[in-house]
């Protein structure tokens, strides 16, 4: 086993956004969990909207090739997922289209979703957390692209109350689910195959 590294991110830009709550709080379970954790926001990756023209024009942008290169660097991905119409957030689903189309020399498709495993979780203030957005963005990610998704995947229902001051989840049990999702992921990206250094 050796230190995996392990990349966080969130669907949402707005200020105060629950799950950018949920990701900083993944953030610090990971980092306790001994990872070595990067947390980044879609807000210094900014796509156009996917067009597929565009796409045959030009190819994907430079944040898409990039945003693909910050996931192969890690081993184990954290999503928390905002619930939009009962599904994943534009920003979230335009980003994954993207970084499905980029396409390094000598890669196979959907690289940079595969060799790596997936934790997710949301975050709303309705009571059932957002769980269709996390069936939603499970199925983009394994049957759309190939990715390994971890069970374990963590909702936070009325997430307007649902953190205490110290950003910790005011209710045990879903403290202690959120915990094992971290240690599943740790585990897992463990033992996924290292990128060369
Ligand atoms: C267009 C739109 C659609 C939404 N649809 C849902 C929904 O289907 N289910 C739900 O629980 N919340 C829904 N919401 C509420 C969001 O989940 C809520 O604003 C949440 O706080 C967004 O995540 P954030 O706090 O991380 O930004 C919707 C919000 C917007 C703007």
């Amino acid at each position: 086993m050796f230190t995996p590294k392990i990349l966080v991110m969130a669907g949402s830009l707005r200020s105060g956004s629950h799950n950018g709550r949920l990701a900083a709080l993944v953030t610090k379970e990971l980092a306790l969990a001994q990872a070595d954790v990067t947390r980044i926001s879609l807000a210094d990756y900014p796509l156009p909207l996917l067009d597929a023209d565009y796409l045959a024009d030009a190819g994907p942008p430079a944040n898409a090739v990039k945003l693909a290169q910050m996931l192969t660097a890690h081993q184990g991905v954290f999503i928390a997922s905002p619930e939009y119409s009962a599904s994943v957030t534009p920003l979230l689903k335009n980003a994954i289209d993207w970084i499905s189309r980029v396409r390094e020399r000598n890669e196979p498709a959907y690289a940079a979703f595969k060799g790596r495993v997936f934790a997710i979780g949301s975050a709303s203030a309705g009571a059932a957390g957002g769980v269709r957005s996390l069936i939603a963005l499970r199925q983009i990610l394994e049957l759309g692209c190939g990715a390994l998704v971890i069970p374990e995947q963590i909702n936070v229902g009325r997430a307007d109350q649902a953190f205490d001051d110290m950003d910790n989840l005011k209710d045990e049990n879903l403290a202690a689910a959120l915990k094992a999702m971290v240690r599943r992921l740790v585990e897992l990206a463990s033992v996924m195959p290292r990128a060369a250094e």
